[in-house]
């Protein structure tokens, strides 16, 4: 068939970082096997973000944006957690993607779609002829413990959780959702519906890769045809030669590239990274602990602090820095990571940032915060044994000594739990990179969707 394009697909993620990145970047991978894609962002997002984004030439990816209209006016918020907000979301977008693929011919073969967006399959079913690929911005291993509540495998906060093809779990190893009530109710019924129709989806993509968790994937597999994608990481930080694909192309926040030029004048493995992801939020007392202990570790440390949580910092705490710590706002996060001063990661354990640092063979520190993170952290501790997680209390409060005595298990150069760690992680670094290359797992699987989806 040549370069000609094998199948048009429609990409659609939910308008937040976490599920744009890994959408965008599959979309690439779609694209180099010829594939067509349009990428299908909400107006409200696409008027507020992208749209200046691209005519700011801030992006070189090879992919159209279409808006759907979600019913918001430009300035609204991306996304709200309320009941009312989804619904109006569900609503506006059903009607506005039916319209798109009316209005297509040839249609597209298929509509990739996030697995928080389930209600995606039945616009699909009015289309006959294009198929419904649900894609999963979170591991098996959370999705499998999302069945089995689902199913009443454990009803509320317990501690010991036993579940095929995993290791005992605590009650605060499981996604936040599943045992805290008294977090925000539609969030949960939000993740919870990804699985409510997935008996009838042609395809169950997952963004992570075989060897993270084999056993859990089988027992996936035996109940719907799951198949790993991933890691949905820029090609550059999984094979040299693919230079020119170094981010995911498309940021809902401005990096402060100058950090790169900071890391440059740090020696090799000194700078502990600090990042908590696009959407978590430290409580007032937390991030004054976290500032006093990164400060305590004595260490060199590059920190994201977004905009919305600066005004949480001690008083005079950039200025006492000097040369040892930098605060940014948002980072060119990959870059950060594959930075050669890069000693360690602490992190909220979101799937990206996980994946990222699995993928650069980045040691970690987990400390989780919300949704899935908690699972994440506890395999990155006990399973893949790549990292550590600061002990909290029972409040979740995380103390200044306990960063530091965290920090120290990773980054001493003689401490024999470091060692085992960073060669955990050069191992999972190689395991991710070969499912990505030609004929690797997670490459065949895109291979085969391709092709189906093709026919
Ligand atoms: C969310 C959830 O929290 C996460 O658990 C879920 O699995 C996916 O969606 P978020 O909290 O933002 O995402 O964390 P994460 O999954 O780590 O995604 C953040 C993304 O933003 C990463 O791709 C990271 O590289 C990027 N990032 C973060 C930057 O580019 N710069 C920064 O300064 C911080």
């Amino acid at each position: 068939m040549g370069d000609e394009a094998k199948a048009k697909v429609l990409v659609f993620s939910f308008p937040i970082q976490g599920h744009l990145n890994p959408l965008l970047q599959f979309s690439k991978r779609l694209i180099s096997k010829t594939v067509t894609v349009t990428f299908l962002t909400t107006s409200s997002t696409h008027n507020n973000i992208i749209r200046r984004a691209i005519s700011g030439g801030a992006t070189a990816l090879p992919l159209s944006f279409v808006p759907l209209d979600d019913g918001f006016e430009e300035g609204h918020p991306s996304t709200d957690s309320s009941p009312e907000y989804f619904a109006k979301f569900q609503e506006n977008v059903s009607r506005s993607l039916s319209q798109l693929i009316s209005s297509m011919e040839p249609k597209p073969n298929a509509v990739v779609y996030d697995s928080c967006t389930p209600w995606v399959l039945n616009v699909c079913r009015e289309h006959p002829g294009v198929a419904a690929a649900s894609f999963f911005t979170q591991c098996s291993i959370v999705n499998a413990i999302y069945v089995h509540s689902l199913r009443g495998a454990f009803k509320e906060f317990q501690d010991d959780v036993v579940l095929p093809e995993m290791p005992p779990l605590k009650g605060n190893d499981l996604p936040v959702f599943l045992y805290d009530n008294n977090l925000c109710r539609p969030l949960f019924e939000l993740l919870c519906s990804q699985f409510e129709n997935v008996d009838h989806i042609d395809f169950f993509l997952v963004n992570s890769f075989d060897e993270l968790e084999v056993e859990v994937l089988e027992w996936m597999k035996k109940q719907w045809p799951v198949k790993n994608i991933g890691p949905m990481i820029p090609s550059m930080y999984l094979d040299k030669r693919l230079a020119g694909d170094k981010d995911y192309g498309l940021s809902l926040f401005s990096a402060q590239n100058e950090c790169l030029d900071w890391l440059d004048s740090k020696p090799h493995g000194s700078v502990i990274y600090v990042s908590f992801g696009s959407i978590a939020v430290l409580k007032d007392a937390q991030m004054i602990e976290v500032a006093a202990g990164l400060k305590q570790t004595g260490h060199n440390f590059l920190w994201v602090v977004r905009e919305t949580e600066t005004k949480k910092l001690p008083s005079n705490y950039i200025e006492e820095l000097g040369e040892k710590g930098l605060i940014v706002k948002w980072s060119p996060q990959l870059q950060v990571l594959a930075h050669k001063s890069i000693g360690c990661f602490m992190t909220h354990c979101g799937w990206n940032s996980t994946l990222e640092a699995l993928s650069l063979g980045v040691a970690l520190i987990g400390m989780p915060a919300y949704s899935d993170q908690p699972t994440n952290a506890k395999f990155i501790e006990d399973v893949w044994k790549v990292g550590v997680r600061v002990k909290a209390d029972k409040d979740g409060f995380v103390t200044k000594e306990e960063i530091v005595r965290c920090v120290g298990e990773v980054m001493e150069e003689m401490s024999e739990k470091g060692k085992e760690i960073r060669k955990n992680a050069l191992r999972l670094m190689e395991y991710a990179k070969e499912a990505l290359s030609e004929g690797g797992n997670s490459d065949k699987n895109i291979d085969e969707f391709v092709a189906k989806i093709a026919k």
